[in-house]
């Protein structure tokens, strides 16, 4: 293959894999289909690729498999019930205990302040890494996505990651395969969202 005819079938690759990406629930995960370890690798090496201001490589990964899902399962629904007050909620506990048992693995997204430089530069900088898994998880043909959700924006949470308190817990990227496909989804037109300046 000569360096065009390479160039090109790159492009389609990622053109294709971009557009392919889509968050997999899951609700939408085939229960028991462990993932190997070495493909988590893969997707959490590709993350560390990820570009980053003044190289801080801000993003720290956690990873819960085999019985170690239900210990994050355990101490999720445990901070949750102990520090939720007047929020608690019986479902939310529930699925806390629930959730990670219905993965193969889940990776648990921290970052790692460094005072320097802005902190809205290192949560971009997370979100590059996070985006690398999604895309290599859509490669190869695993589902996943970023959660938000549980205890995200506990403080109590950070410790069980090794964050410090100017660190922050910036979710979950839940893993399995997928046993449902994901609906398909087109964004809104992009033209809506570029302004062109030629002159
Ligand atoms: C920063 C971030 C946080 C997210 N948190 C949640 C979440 O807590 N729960 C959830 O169901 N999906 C969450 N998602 C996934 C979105 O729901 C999903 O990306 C969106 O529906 C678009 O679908 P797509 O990823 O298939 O294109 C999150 C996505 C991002 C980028």
């Amino acid at each position: 293959m000569n360096g065009s005819m390479e160039q090109t079938s790159q492009v389609q690759v990622i053109n294709e894999i971009i557009e392919k990406r889509r968050s997999t629930f899951t609700s939408q995960f085939e229960p028991g289909k462990v993932i190997p370890d070495e493909i988590i690798y893969q997707l959490l090496f590709n993350a560390n690729q990820a570009p980053n201001h003044k190289l801080t490589e801000p993003w720290r990964f956690t990873v819960f498999s085999g019985n170690g899902l239900q210990k994050l399962a355990d101490q999720q629904a445990a901070i949750y019930k102990a520090h939720a007050g007047t929020k608690f909620k019986q479902g939310r506990y529930d699925s806390l205990l629930i959730t990670p048992m219905l993965c193969s693995h889940v990776i648990a997204i921290g970052m790692k302040r460094h005072a320097d430089i802005p902190e809205m530069e290192e949560i971009a900088a997370v979100a590059c890494a996070v985006q690398n898994i999604y895309l290599t998880a859509t490669a190869y043909g695993i589902g996943g996505y970023w959660s938000t959700g549980g205890i995200t924006f506990y403080e109590q949470a950070k410790s069980l990651f090794n964050l410090e308190a100017d660190d922050k817990l910036m979710g979950f990227f839940n893993l399995g395969y997928a046993r449902v496909p994901s609906a398909v989804r087109t964004p809104g037109a992009v033209e809506e969202k570029i302004m062109w300046v030629r002159e």
